[in-house]
């Protein structure tokens, strides 16, 4: 599948953009880079690698992924470490990842040539966008999409995979308020809910919606069976510390294998904070906050970071840690 001889055109901007980095605070996903790469997928091959000036794409209006939502994305973040070098967090996670959203969607694999050594090769361009203030990153978003001129159902014959990115400040700025939705559901086990589909997003926004005129941020999400465990938050993966251990979802294939969730497990056990991964019942998370033993919750997530979430909201009662 990987192609070394993989060829990379470069084209660098003329002018860079590089002064609208000077905002504060930096807003999310707004701004974005000098240089974006593109690559197509036609008659089986990968062609086309290219980085590019950040700007528009042409497409028609048959766009499949338009229609269909053959679409999927990716979301890591780039640093600096202290000799002002670039670092990418996991990228062989995220690699793997969108190829098993590829997989669920009937979408050809990326190599790791395009994905991993082209998005070095981006973030060596534009590193000046790595931001050096504390608490801003590079967020990078790879997004892989169908793009037959066609619209009859059917997996596409050709693709298109681009990776932009856009220094980014907080995604939440303040601790999460919460609210679990019983009226929508997110995933079904054999659905989509585990890939990083376009298209799951999309679902969600009638709830965030709702969530926020009610005063929320977003929703705590249950499983659609039961209506009774809890899944995600769709911006993030959750956590519960009850009694001193740090209790989250089990992944069963409707939630997001999150790339920051793996990380604080790891670490968690590594320190040795007991850490459990399986279902957990909405009734549980009541009971143990009147009982007092839900210290703590926060989501995690590669935007989200760690957000600590303050309330949550479950029929009609607010649940409130931090004050
Ligand atoms: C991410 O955390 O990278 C995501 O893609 C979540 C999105 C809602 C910003």
């Amino acid at each position: 599948m990987n192609n070394p001889h993989l060829h990379l055109r470069i084209e660098t901007t003329k002018k860079s953009r590089i002064k609208e980095l000077d905002t504060e605070p930096i807003p999310f996903g707004k701004i974005f880079s000098d240089h974006m790469l593109v690559a197509n997928y036609s008659q089986g091959n990968w062609q086309d690698v290219q980085i590019i000036p950040y700007g528009p794409i042409d497409l028609s209006p048959a766009t499949s992924a338009l229609h269909y939502g053959q679409a999927i994305f990716e979301g890591m973040k780039a640093y600096k470490n202290s000799n002002g070098e670039p670092l990418l967090f996991r990228p062989d996670a995220n690699h793997q990842r969108i190829n098993q959203s590829a997989e669920r969607l009937c979408m050809p694999a990326i190599p790791e040539s395009i994905f991993i050594d082209g998005l070095k090769e981006l973030i060596k361009l534009d590193d000046d966008w790595i931001p050096n203030k504390n608490g801003s990153v590079l967020y990078i978003r790879p997004i892989y999409f169908a793009v037959d001129e066609s619209v009859g159902l059917k997996p596409s014959d050709s693709y298109k995979f681009i990776i932009i990115s856009c220094p980014v400040g907080a995604y939440y700025s303040h601790p999460v308020k919460l609210i679990v939705t019983e009226k929508y559901v997110r995933a079904f086990e054999g659905g989509t809910g585990a890939a990083k589909v376009a298209g799951n997003y999309a679902a969600s926004l009638i709830a965030d919606r709702e969530a926020k005129e009610k005063g929320y941020d977003n929703v705590i999400w249950l499983d659609g069976i039961h209506r009774r465990y809890i899944e995600e938050c769709g911006t993030m993966n959750l956590a519960f510390v009850i009694d001193g251990v740090v209790v989250t979802p089990k992944l069963t294939g409707t939630i997001l294998a999150g790339i920051t969730r793996d990380s604080v497990l790891t670490l968690c056990r590594d320190w040795g904070i007991p850490v459990e991964e399986r279902a957990i019942a909405i009734d549980e998370i009541v009971q143990a906050y009147h009982q007092g033993t839900l210290t703590e919750a926060f989501g995690m997530g590669t935007a989200a970071t760690i957000a600590h979430i303050s309330t949550i909201g479950y029929q009609g009662e607010d649940m409130i840690y931090l004050r």
